[in-house]
């Protein structure tokens, strides 16, 4: 496993990383989960992500559970704030006061003394960015939270937030947490750049289309029934991805791993991890062989005669 810095700053994450969205905590039961994270830890993974919506809490339980064991300076936990809570007023956004409550639960549910990168999950436009941007400085000077980060925020917002923090005094985010795959490719316009200039890394989520890349949902067949789109408990986010026109460009994929004697998942990860602004590829895996094949696209060096087949493929 290769580790790359977040942005310009100093700690360093695996280029592939785990996260826990639908599946720890989720559909999974915990002793899977578990056996997945040890794995992913045994096999070099450093960087875990999770969020406070994810499964109502119970993604951040079983995933500090599961890393509770291993020395706390080996890994990098990571956390995320925003979604709604619960119905009342106070319990979304990026308020300071729900950001100190819900980060406080976090705490409780992860079982962790501090989180190494707390992340806004969305922009709030109705919450002023000064106040987010006070409260996520009080927590890392009060030494619960090290670094703090943004997700899905544009181009603009992640200037806009950089130059108020230099006004205030203030850490600055670290690190952006956008979709980016072979399908869906718009941070390559602007929020790359202005990352690259502004000192953020960015740490992609979904980078295999949920599984799409892996060229095992074929045009025309339903997919396979152990799939995440042949569940309904997850595949409600999967409609814009898995188009027949898309099936179709990922097959003509195929050719190119298999001359290269890589799987297509680690050509879909190599292929993130083509970008020096990305920091880690954040993977889901179900099950080991998932993890251990998704593992493998680390140190993967794709060339250009070959990114130029990959351009055509996509077409
Ligand atoms: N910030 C945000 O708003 C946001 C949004 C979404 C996700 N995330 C983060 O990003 C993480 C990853 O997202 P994701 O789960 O969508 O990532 P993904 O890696 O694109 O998809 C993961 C799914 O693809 C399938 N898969 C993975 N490896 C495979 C392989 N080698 N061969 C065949 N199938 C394979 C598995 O599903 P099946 O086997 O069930 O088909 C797996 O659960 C999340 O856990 C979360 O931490 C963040």
């Amino acid at each position: 496993m290769n580790y790359r810095k977040l942005g310009r700053w100093g700690v360093r994450v695996s280029e592939v990383g785990l996260g826990s969205w639908l599946t720890y905590g989720g559909v999974m039961d915990e002793e899977q989960s578990t056996a997945i994270i040890r794995y992913c830890y045994e096999n070099g993974v450093n960087f875990f992500d999770t969020a406070n919506v994810y499964a109502a809490g119970r993604s951040e339980e079983v995933v500090g559970k599961a890393l509770k064991p291993f020395p706390r300076d080996t890994y990098v936990l990571a956390t995320k704030v925003y979604f709604p809570m619960g119905d009342k007023p106070n319990q979304s956004g990026l308020s300071r006061k729900h950001i100190f409550e819900q980060f406080h639960l976090s705490l409780q549910r992860l079982r962790h003394d501090y989180v190494d990168l707390y992340q806004c999950h969305r922009p709030d436009p109705e919450t002023p960015l000064e106040e987010t941007i006070r409260a996520m400085d009080d927590l890392i000077r009060q030494g619960k939270v090290l670094y703090w980060g943004v997700s899905e925020w544009s181009a603009t917002q992640i200037t806009n937030v950089v130059r108020l923090c230099e006004q205030m005094n203030a850490p600055k985010p670290v690190s952006n947490q956008p979709l980016y795959h072979m399908l869906a490719r718009s941070i390559e316009r602007e929020v790359i750049p202005v990352s690259e200039q502004e000192g953020l890394g960015q740490v992609v989520f979904s980078p295999l289309a949920q599984g799409v890349l892996t060229g095992k949902y074929k045009p025309g067949q339903p997919p396979p029934s152990d799939s995440r789109a042949a569940d309904s408990r997850q595949n409600m986010f999967m409609q814009n991805t898995i188009r027949e026109a898309n099936l179709e460009r990922v097959q003509k994929l195929q050719p190119i791993a298999q001359q290269l004697g890589i799987s297509m998942a680690q050509l879909a990860l190599a292929w993130c991890l083509r970008q020096h602004n990305v920091s880690s590829v954040i993977i889901g895996a179900r099950t080991i062989d998932q993890a251990k094949d998704n593992l493998g696209a680390s140190g993967v060096q794709l060339s250009e005669s070959v990114l130029t087949a990959i351009e055509e493929a996509l077409e």
